[in-house]
């Protein structure tokens, strides 16, 4: 049962249930000498909270990341990095009117036959969003790791909601944007629709999916270890770990397959005395490795599954047919909170494959 691990060279464990004493990650393979405080790693995670707006679940956490080893006089050590966060804000009596009763959509039935009953159920445990939060502390050392040692940069925000999709933009104007609403789109027009879709959706008792796109820069040619290690499967393992991703594509992907070669090609052009592509159809790679062009993935979630909408199930207990509005406090749409989750997640496997193919060293220079 070793599901919960990560990474070759930049591993990560994964522990902790949503209701239980604390979430946490242990990072193993982190180079000795980059600078790394707490508020590095909480920048990262206030993006990720729960409790920050009307459209998204009304628990609320502090989410305090402490950092228990690996890092001394302000710098990583090389050894292992074990942070917490201890959990505050928990209300278990929902999860217990419902032990018994799975809710459609959700890890409850599957989780419950494999375990034999023995699984954490409040608030979920493993399965919950909650855990989100430990990829983000990992990640968190990832990017900054990334960006001090190669200028690798991540960037994911709201692509589509209930079917709105925001219009195309610059990477200046999706990093400058993102983030100046709820719903993390850097089009404020859709961004606007978006919302209230939400707002709609959860009047109806109901929950909304979408679409996360996200965009690493400054890549050099090369990660990757094809073909089991390729980047893009490496990249689709990690980000299928999150809860709710049902769906990923690189570079033109589903569109890609109706058009013709001629079409999707990119074309090799010279950029003063560097070789790059004209289009990105690619996404960034081939052959399973990158070509230094924009790693570009999109990432559909699916609607929440805890709706307050009455839906048939079964109460495993007697075997008898019920009915069940789901109680307790959900998100009505995920893909708000979900971009740091996803940054965290590709810079997790970026940096894993940078270490693997030598571009970052074991010991970084003062
Ligand atoms: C940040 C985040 C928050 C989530 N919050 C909820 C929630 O409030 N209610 C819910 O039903 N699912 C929520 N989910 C999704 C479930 O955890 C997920 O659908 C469930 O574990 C079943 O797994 P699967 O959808 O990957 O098959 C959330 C996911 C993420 C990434």
């Amino acid at each position: 049962m070793v599901g919960n691990i990560v990474g070759d060279r930049f591993v990560a464990v994964s522990f902790g249930e949503s209701h239980g004493k604390c979430i946490g990650i242990v990072v193993d393979g982190c180079p000795a000498g980059l600078p790394l405080t707490e508020s590095d790693i909480q920048l990262q995670l206030d993006l990720r909270k729960p409790g920050q707006s009307i459209i998204t679940t009304q628990r609320k956490e502090e989410d305090k990341v402490e950092i228990i080893s690996g890092v001394f006089n302000g710098f990583t050590t090389g050894a292992p990095i074990c942070m917490v966060i201890w959990n505050k804000d928990l209300d278990s009596r929902s999860y217990e009117l419902i032990r018994t009763i799975p809710r459609p959509g959700h890890s409850d039935y599957p989780a419950m036959i494999k375990y034999g009953g023995f699984a954490d159920y409040r608030g979920r445990g493993r399965y919950s969003g909650r855990l989100t939060a430990t990829l983000v502390m990992a990640g968190a050392i990832a990017q900054k790791l990334l960006d001090y040692c190669l200028g690798i940069q991540t960037t994911a925000y709201t692509i589509e909601i209930g079917g709105i999709r925001a219009k195309n933009l610059t990477l200046e104007e999706i990093k400058k944007n993102r983030y100046t609403n709820e719903v993390r789109c850097p089009d404020m027009q859709s961004a606007e629709y978006m919302r209230s879709a939400i707002m709609e959706a959860r009047k109806d008792g109901d929950s909304l999916g979408g679409v996360v796109e996200c965009i690493s820069t400054g890549l050099p040619i090369g990660l990757g270890e094809p073909i089991f290690g390729s980047i893009e499967s490496d990249l689709s393992k990690a980000l299928f770990s999150i809860p709710a991703v049902k769906a990923i594509e690189f570079g033109s992907g589903f569109d890609g397959s109706k058009r013709r070669g001629s079409e999707n090609n990119d074309l090799y052009i010279k950029v003063g005395d560097k070789i790059v592509t004209k289009t990105n159809n690619s996404g960034g790679i081939l052959g399973g490795l990158s070509n230094s062009m924009p790693i570009v993935i999109r990432i559909a979630f699916k609607p929440a599954a805890s709706i307050a909408k009455t839906q048939k199930t079964i109460d495993v207990s007697n075997g008898s047919e019920t009915k069940l509005n789901v109680p307790g406090r959900h998100d009505p749409c995920v893909v708000p909170r979900a971009p740091p989750i996803v940054e965290s997640v590709v810079s997790m496997v970026l940096v894993d494959h940078a270490i693997r193919a030598g571009f970052i060293p074991l010991v970084l220079k003062r």
